[in-house]
């Protein structure tokens, strides 16, 4: 029978406590035992069984289609022994967590292959908060003949998992951040990948807009997925490239553009950047050996994206975007690109929140209507096509405007900038901060980082869209040409620019926002809803 700590919790719960586990299980490796509920052995076939050295003792292993089930042999169970069924204790893994079989040599420097000492089986850990992890499991036997049986079939297993990626492009910004992403890669990203046995084609971008171009032109057949080793402006500049080809594949135009297609090839995205909101979101956390697992397990899940025009023009495609005070950060600081990312970011802050003005501005927007709502106005008889009525106008003097098709989870807001969107439930979220003192906004800003409703301000509005347009009433207000400004800063001024998963758009006239559900794949596991944990800020 199986009995994981689960099984044994029930027991005690229902049959007296005699048999119940301690609290320290022992010699159990806990890390071991996933918290999933246990595939059910007996529905399973069993491909193999044999003996072979686990940890400190020999075990009687089985083999099934799902999960690979071990258990100690012991001396007959001594009378009343407490500790017997402990120490007997099932073990298992399932086969999905593994990533790759090795047969296992002892290392000797000059033959080719040492003596065989059993078989390694790596496999992909779940820790807390989101994290994976990689690990190993030694299955020891000295016998060729018996190693060589059992690595056939991890193999036969391994291969029959054909959503995972066997061959990868990869794009590698060797810029971004503190110029980390190179080290990154190659210190813990691509050993996993070569572990995995995932070919790579590696192309290191020498400049912004390398890797979109490259991607206009550049052969992908044979590839499972695209990877981007970078911060947020990377990771987007590939997925706008991705989606641009895969319309230009299509012969769709992108002017006008209403209804996309789907990016072919999967992206990764492994975080290297100064912010890295879009793995933060996608995994739940901003971990490399996490991003890489699930790319290597071929973790995907479909995610939305935005369309960003101008008078029917596409600009690009985009997962998120702030204007006003967000936008005139990411200005101050691209235009300090001297100084490091911290302090350029703490100096774009400052000085953004010092020079706040609110953008007179006009805001419309479709309200999202989810599938439920069309089809009861479906049976309610109306007709599909109404939509130009469901328009909704605001106007008014803004200092901050977040458009976010996703989460955008970050270290600042841990719950995510949009913490009531998804990644892929068809809405966007529209924030909008009113005009309101310094001291209000800044407490707003600070919000974040609680736990508290950021939002629950008589200032700040929210709402769940398909569509936004944005237009400027007035760009040069509240200029005063008395302060003796650097150039730029009176160009700053005066100009209107946009945050685009952390890309400067600069914009002279209306923007139009639209939400195409699904439309990229992302390599990524569904994160587990936050709870409330403390977090505290100390950024403002
Ligand atoms: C405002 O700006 C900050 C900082 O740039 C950003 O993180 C935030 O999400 C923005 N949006 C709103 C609605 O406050
Ligand atoms: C998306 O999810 C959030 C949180 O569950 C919810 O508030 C929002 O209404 C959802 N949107 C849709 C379109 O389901
Ligand atoms: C914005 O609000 C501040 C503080 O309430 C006020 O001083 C300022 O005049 C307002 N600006 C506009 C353009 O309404
Ligand atoms: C634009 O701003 C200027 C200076 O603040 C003001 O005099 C003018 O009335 C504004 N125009 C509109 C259309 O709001
Ligand atoms: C903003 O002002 C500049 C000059 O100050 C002008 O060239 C531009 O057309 C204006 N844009 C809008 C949207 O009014
Ligand atoms: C969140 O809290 C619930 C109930 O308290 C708990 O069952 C769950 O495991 C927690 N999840 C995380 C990610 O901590």
């Amino acid at each position: 029978m199986l009995r994981g700590r689960r099984g044994s919790r029930v027991r005690a719960l229902e049959g007296g406590p005699e048999e119940e586990a301690p609290p320290a299980a022992a010699a159990v490796p806990l890390a071991l035992l996933p918290s999933a509920q246990q595939p059910e052995a007996t529905a399973e076939q069993m491909l193999l069984r044999g003996i072979f050295e686990i940890g400190r003792g020999s075990c009687d292993v089985v083999l099934t289609e799902r999960a690979l089930r071990w258990r100690p042999i012991l001396p007959e169970r001594p009378a009343g022994d407490p500790k017997f069924d402990l120490l007997h204790k099932e073990e298992f893994i399932e086969l999905k967590d593994v990533f790759s079989v090795k047969l296992k040599r002892r290392c000797s420097s000059k033959q080719q292959s040492g003596t065989l000492l059993g078989i390694t089986l790596f496999i992909c850990l779940k820790k807390e908060q989101n994290k994976l992890k990689d690990s190993t499991i030694d299955l020891i036997n000295l016998s060729e003949d018996h190693c060589d049986l059992w690595f056939r079939q991890f193999k036969k297993i391994l291969a029959g998992f054909s959503n995972r990626p066997k061959s990868l492009k990869i794009f590698l910004n060797p810029q971004s951040h503190k110029k980390e992403a190179t080290q990154i890669y190659y210190e813990k990203v691509e050993p996993l990948l070569k572990l995995a046995g995932i070919k790579t084609d590696v192309t290191i971008t020498e400049y912004e807009g390398h890797a979109l171009s490259l991607l206009k032109e550049c052969e992908l057949q044979g590839f499972d997925g695209v990877v981007c080793v970078g911060g947020d402006g990377s990771a987007s500049e590939v997925a706008h490239a991705l989606l641009l080809r895969a319309q230009k594949n299509a012969g769709v135009e992108t002017d006008c553009l209403l209804t996309p297609v789907r990016a072919q090839l999967p992206l990764g995205v492994i975080p290297a950047g100064s912010t890295n909101v879009l793995a933060h979101s996608l995994h739940g956390v901003p971990h490399v050996v996490t991003a890489t697992l699930h790319i290597i397990m071929g973790h995907i899940q479909p995610v939305d994206v935005c369309t960003f025009s101008t008078m029917g023009k596409l600009l690009r495609f985009g997962f998120s975007a702030m204007f006003g005070f967000g936008g005139r950060t990411l200005a101050l600081a691209e235009k300090h690109r001297w100084m490091s990312p911290n302090q350029r970011r703490d100096f774009a802050v400052i000085k953004a929140l010092a020079k706040l003005k609110p953008e007179d501005c006009e805001i419309s927007f479709l309200p999202f209507k989810s599938s439920q709502d069309l089809q009861e106005r479906k049976a309610q008889g109306s007709p599909k096509s109404d939509c130009s009525d469901q328009w909704q106008m605001i106007q008014g003097q803004f200092l901050n405007v977040s458009i976010m098709a996703i989460p955008c989870l970050c270290s600042v807001a841990p719950r995510g900038l949009a913490p009531n969107t998804r990644l892929n439930n068809g809405s966007m979220a529209l924030i909008i901060v009113r005009n309101t003192s310094r001291p209000e906004f800044i407490k707003h800003l600070k919000r974040y980082a609680s736990v508290k409703n950021q939002f629950s301000f008589p200032f700040v509005e929210t709402y769940t869209v398909e569509e936004v347009k944005v237009q400027r009433k007035n760009n040069t207000s509240g200029h005063n040409p008395e302060e003796k400004n650097e150039p730029y800063e009176i160009a700053l001024d005066n100009s209107f620019p946009w945050n685009v998963d952390g890309d400067l758009m600069e914009v002279a006239s209306d923007v139009h926002v639209r939400l195409h559900p699904r439309l990229i794949s992302l390599y990524g596991g569904g994160t587990e809803e936050m709870n409330d944990s403390k977090v505290t800020c100390n950024c403002l």
